[in-house]
This record gives C-alpha cells, structure tokens and sequence, in this order.
C-alpha cells in the first residue's frame, strides 16, 4: 500500500534552497523595526526637502544615459556637483560609480548621493538564459537564484538599481519583447514576478549586493496591436485588469521598489502620462510609495503621441500622471520652474516625487554607504559559482518539444556525431537580446560544439560544418553538411534566429525559420541519418514542417553563457529535460493572438459544422501549446481529489492528484492546475492556470501533489469592476500542460 505523502511547495523551495548555496533564505525584517526604519526615513528626507532649491529638487528627477562601455559624458560629472543629476543609466564599473559618487558626496552642496541604474536583465556577465526561457523553467526558484547572482555582480560593478522584471504579458509573439518577459498567462508571470523581484532585492536592498528591482514596462506594453513595438493599445478595463495589471500587483506585494511607465498609449493615454494607471492604480489602489521612472525619453515622446504639443505640456502631464523620474529627456529639468511659477505643477507634487525618490536611495543605504567596494568586482563577476547556476539553470530551462523513438538521449559513445547549422558554432548569438555588460564579449560563452565536444571521449569523431547563415539565401555550404551528416551517426542540427531578432524594436511579420535553415534540416533529415533540431530563438515560431518530420526538437531559447554545456548535458542524459512552455506556439501568424485562456465563443471550434469559430485553411489548435514539454521519462496523473463538493465564496479547496513516474529516469514534471468558472454573468476563460509545481520523481516513484484554490483563485471583475467570486459550478483540471488533463467539479454556493 501506498501512502500518501503531500509535499507543498514551501517544502520544495525550502529543500531546493538548502541545495543551492547561492540562494539565503529570504526572512522579512520584523515589522517594528522596519516601520521605524521608515520613519526615520521620511524624517530625514523632510530635513533635506526643505534645504532644496527648485533646481536641485528636478536634479533628483533627471536621468541621464552613459556610453555603451559603461562610461560616462563629459558633462556629467559638474551636473552631479551642481546636484542636477540624480541618477544615470548605463554607466557602470566600481572605479567610475565610486568617482562620481565621490563628487556627489564630498562636492555638492548636499550630499545626495546618486543612484546607478542598468538593464540587468538575466545576467549582469554571467548570462542566464533569456527571460522567456528561464521561465520555462517553471521554477520559481531558479528565477530566484539568477536574479540574485545577477544583482550581486551588478552591485560589484555599483550598479545599484536594475531595469528588470519586464513583467508584461505577451500574447503575440510577432512582438519581439516576448523574450524579455515570462510569457501569456498572469497567474504564470505573477509567480515569477515575485521570484524575480525577491531574487534581485532580497528581503532588504540595503544589503550592498543587492540591487532595487523595477516593474516594466507600466502597462499593457505586450499588447501593442499588431505586435509592432511602441504601437497603441487597447483594450477593456476587463482585460487591463485580468490579464496585464496581475504581475505588476504581485510585484508590487513583493516589496518592488521602483516602476517604469512605458512608451505606448492605452485606450487613448500615454501611458507615462496616464493618471488612471499610474495614480487611481497604482498608488491609489495598490499603496505603492516608490517611484517610477519614465522609459528612455517616453516624456518626450508625448508630443509624437500627440498628447502634448510641446515641451512644457509634456513634461507637465507626465509629472502630473505620477512620472517621477525622466529618462534621458531633460524637459521635468528645463521646463520645471516655469510650470511651477505658471501654477501647473504643484510644489506639493513635484515635492512627492523628490521624496521618492530620496526614499529609495535611503532603503538602499546609499546616504550611509554611498560606496562600492572595488575589490568585489574581480572576485565576484564570473565566479566559479555563478557559472555553475549558470549552466544549471539553462538546463532546466530546456524544454523538449518532440522525442519519437527515443531519438534523445543520446550515447556518450557514438562513434560520430555531425554538428550542422547557423548556430552551431555561435557564442555571440547565445546571451540573447539583453546581455548587460558581456555585450559585444565572447569570452567564456560555450557553444553547442563546444558543449559537446566536452561531453563526448576523443572516441567520438565531431563532424561540423556550418551548413548557412541565420539569414540569406546561400545554400553553398549544404554539400559539406549533408556530408558530414552521411559520415556519422546522428544528426544536430542547430538553427533559429539571431538575437537581434527579437528584444527591443524587433519584431517580425513571419514567424518563419530565417533564411535557409529550414532547407538545411531537410537536407540532412534526407540523409536518413537520426535528426536533432536544436532551436535557438526569442519568441514561438511557427515550425510545422520540422514538428511533423523531425524525430526530436530541444527548444533551447537562447540560453546564456553555459548554453552550450547546459544543451550537452540534456542532448547526452545527464540532466533530464523537465522544461515547460510558457507560451503558445502557433501553427501559423494567422492565428494570432492564440493563447490558452480565450474564451469559448457561442459556437466553439467543431470541424463537422461550418458555422463555428474556426479557419477554412488552418486548425484552430496551436502546434505546441501553453504548458507543453516532455521528459525522457514518463509521468502518470491519478486519482484527482477535492478536499470538499461545495465551499462558500470566501472558502478555500485543496485538490491534490498522485503523480507517478512510470519510466526508466529521474525526471521532472510540472503538474498544472487549471480552472474553469462553468456560467458566470462575465464570460470566462476555457481554463485559467491557478497553480502548478515542478517536482523531481526517481523511477517507480510517486507523490500527491495538493494545490489550494482561494478566493483569489476564483474570483473574477464582474460588470461593476468588483473582484468577486459568483456562486455556481467550477471545474477543476490538473494535468501536465494546459491539453487534457483529469477534471473533477466544485461547487460555490452562496453564503
Ligand atoms: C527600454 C527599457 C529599458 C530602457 C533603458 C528602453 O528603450 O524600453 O526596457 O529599460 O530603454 O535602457
């Protein structure tokens, strides 16, 4: 007999942290001291608010950019003195922080230091693999464990502020920031949210190797119409409040300290000039007291948005809204006092805003320890054990899509393997969009070939030869890849897109193989030699001919630094794959937007009666979808329960399933819980993610997973705006990717 074991995820992170020497156990400060903490804080800001001048008050909001290199500009170190420059972006290196922080603090008039900010994204050096893809990690714990090792070697470079989470949801992956943030589904990015968020600030960012994260990009910037960059949105309060604002409130009940507003406009506002979202929202509503910055000269930008017809007005509806701090535009800076005089700014709200500022560079201790030790950075940036996570990480953000006949994993002792593709050989493409300070670096980027040529014994003949480019017609190196290919055993062949094909400003109409690659896998599959597509890209891509043919597909993102050992280690076995998507693939751009929340119509999807919702020339399925990803191993769900048949709206459910591996590996699955609210008086989603958990499962092992369903799994905004759970009939569905699953009923009743 069996007995029933329930692990809950606290168990699991607290295990897993114990295994990894990078993550502390994160423990709120208690409550009392912390409040007197901030009250001491706010003392000390008022003290200083009243020294300022008018101009020193619009210093604290200015900020300004450095070089690529991490340097700054001539005139910058004379605005620090005068104290008309708050805080830069981009400008990084212990030396160079710690010299303007030393004109800040010895030759200002009033000692303020400045605050030093940069896009951390997934890595400040050691590169961890792209947002998206580390969320395929489904492991909140991982999220946890980079974005530390990230902050502490931002902070070794004084870097003490990161542009990170982007916690936007992206529904469309023509747009090419899907890579930056964790995907489609809200439930899904506000778990990460937090994980990133407390793997960045810790449970204190005073602590010097920790850094102040930032929510981006204020909101609904992944709904831009059309997935063109920069371009209008909107959309339904409904919609804005279900699916977008979600991971910006969990990041906020996280303890984030800083806000980017973004660059679009939302049902006709700016958004960094919109006083629904970031006043009525976000402070109002949500008690946020730190600040927000402008995204990179979006306060200028009103004028195109045709908000404002000239600097004034913009800089006077951005402040206005709750813009604090300006990006990189200097119209706060330039037109401040005049507005001021001419009464259209307050003091009392240019006041506010000096004040949060002031207020986040107290929490991280900057008035006290304005300094970065500089023999931190040698030490710490790429240290032995960043690299380790690193490459721990990538693997279990490795998500396998196809394996028939077992094709993967393969023997270490093949006698030969052809390594063929764009990608193959690459180091640069491998830290995608978003690599902070190993930009324009190759060292210590491990390829594919050479992740591989590591894992295998001299025994093993490598066969490479680069096959194409990412782009371009040119099929002149096929001959030598089909050769390659005839003289060994199996096939990999490693294609995608760049990195600068997705990322900011990147987005593309087709979502296509570039260039000749798909040609390329075709060619080598034709040798009959056992085929491995090894995908590299930022976003879904519609790859249905290699999805049907292919015997085996790794979607590997672009994975970071260890890309290429971390891909090794799952090719050959020794670390199972147990990756997830978390997002949908579709079978065509047509289908877009296609995500696994959408409603189910008055006439769902039936291909036996014309008048349905569906296309005459595509399936209405994606080709992967949302929560896919498969194992070298087998996992088996039973035996879903419910702790109860009926509960009150404001009661809670437990439902718990047993989760067996039925294979010959150690593996991992993630187990998904899924709900659906029957009949509502607002239509409802198919299913909604409401929890799920990756756990580890040796062979012929087994346990019961539970989930508990609270009211804030339940509810929903009904027609009046209200958050609330409506009495009526649930459907509870667990299963191992958002596809099928076991299914058992609920039923809310009224109180
Ligand atoms: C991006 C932000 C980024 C900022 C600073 C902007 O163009 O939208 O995500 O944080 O630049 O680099």
């Amino acid at each position: 007999m069996k007995s029933t074991k329930i692990i809950s995820l606290t168990v699991i992170i607290a295990l897993l942290g114990s295994m990894l020497p990078t993550v502390r156990a994160i423990a709120p400060p208690p409550p009392k001291r912390f409040a007197q903490r901030q009250a001491n804080i706010e003392r000390r800001i008022d003290t200083l608010l009243a020294r300022m001048t008018v101009e020193e008050k619009l210093g604290q909001l200015q900020q300004l950019d450095g070089d690529v290199d991490g340097s700054f500009r001539a005139e910058h170190p004379d605005l620090v003195r005068r104290g008309l420059l708050g805080s830069f972006l981009n400008v990084r290196g212990a030396k160079r922080v710690n010299e303007l922080q030393r004109i800040a603090m010895t030759e200002s008039r009033l000692k303020i230091p400045v605050l030093f900010g940069y896009d951390v994204i997934h890595g400040y050096r050691t590169i961890f693999p792209v947002p998206l893809g580390e969320a395929s990690s489904w492991s909140p714990v991982d999220a946890e464990r980079s974005a530390q090792i990230a902050a502490r070697e931002a902070s070794a470079a004084g870097v003490r502020w990161t542009f990170a989470p982007m916690v936007d949801i992206a529904r469309d992956p023509r747009w090419g920031r899907i890579v930056e943030g964790a995907g489609e589904d809200p439930y899904f990015g506000s778990v990460m949210a937090r994980a990133r968020v407390r793997g960045f600030q810790g449970a204190d960012y005073s602590d010097p190797t920790r850094v102040v994260a930032c929510a981006k990009h204020f909101v609904a910037y992944g709904a831009a119409e059309a997935g063109r960059d920069y371009n209008t949105t909107d959309m339904s309060e409904t919609t804005l409040r279900e699916i977008y604002l979600p991971p910006f409130k969990a990041a906020v009940d996280a303890g984030v300290g800083t806000f980017m507003s973004a660059f679009n406009d939302l049902n006709g506002v700016p958004t960094s000039a919109n006083p629904f979202t970031l006043t009525e929202v976000l402070r109002n509503e949500w008690k946020f007291d730190g600040l927000v910055v402008s995204d990179y000269e979006s306060v200028k930008e009103l004028m195109n948005h045709n908000l404002a017809a000239d600097e004034r007005e913009a800089a006077r509806a951005a402040i206005n809204a709750g813009v604090d701090i300006e990006m990189v535009s200097r119209l706060f800076n330039k037109h401040g006092a005049q507005l001021l005089r001419e009464n259209k700014v307050s003091m009392g709200t240019l006041d506010e805003a000096v004040r949060r500022v002031l207020r986040i560079k107290f929490r991280l201790g900057l008035f006290d320890n304005p300094y970065v030790d500089e023999s931190r950075e040698a030490k710490e940036i790429m240290s032995a054990e960043h690299l380790r996570a690193a490459r721990e990480v990538a693997a279990r953000s490795l998500v396998l899509l196809k394996n028939e006949r077992e094709t993967l994993p393969l023997t270490k002792n093949l006698r030969s393997i052809a390594i063929t593709g764009p990608l193959a050989d690459d180091q640069k493409n491998l830290t995608g969009s978003w690599n902070a300070d190993a930009l324009n670096k190759t060292e210590g980027i491990v390829s594919v070939l050479a992740g591989i040529r590591a894992k295998t014994g001299a025994e093993t003949k490598i066969n490479y030869a680069k096959g194409c480019e990412i782009t371009g017609d040119d099929t002149s190196g096929f001959a030598e890849a089909v050769r390659a290919a005839q003289n060994s055993d199996v096939a990999i062949v490693v294609v995608g897109e760049s990195a600068e094909m997705s990322g900011e400003a990147a987005s593309r109409s087709s979502l296509d193989l570039p260039g000749r690659q798909l040609d390329l896998i075709k060619a080598v599959q034709a040798t009959g030699k056992p085929t491995v597509v090894v995908l590299m890209n930022g976003r879904p891509l519609t790859i249905n001919w290699i999805a049907e043919n292919s015997p085996a597909i790794l979607e590997t993102w672009f994975a970071g630094t260890e890309a290429g050992n971390a891909i090794a280690d799952v090719l050959f076995g020794d670390v199972n794959p147990g990756g997830k998507l978390p997002v949908t693939f579709p079978r065509s751009v047509g289908q877009i937007p296609l995500y696994y929340n959408h409603k189910n119509t008055g006439r769902p999807p039936d291909a036996k009666n014309k008048y349905t919702s569906k296309y005459l020339d595509v399936d209405v399925t994606p080709l992967f979808p949302f929560g896919h990803g498969l194992s070298y191993t087998q996992f088996s769900l039973t035996n879903l329960q419910l702790s109860a048949q009926r509960i009150r709206p404001d009661g809670r459910i437990i439902a718990s399933v047993e989760v067996e591996n039925t294979g010959r590996r150690a593996g991992d699955e993630v187990v998904q819980l899924y709900i659906r609210d029957v009949a509502a008086s607002v239509t409802r989603p198919v299913r909604e993610l409401k929890g799920f958990e990756r756990i580890t499962l040796r062979p012929g092992e087994w346990r019961r997973v539970s989930f508990t369903l609270t009211p804030e799994s339940l509810g929903f905004y009904d027609r009046q705006m209200r958050f609330r759970v409506e009495p009526g009939a649930f459907k509870v569905i667990v299963g191992t990717s958002s596809v099928g699953g076991l299914e058992a009923g609920f039923e809310v009743i009224q109180r």
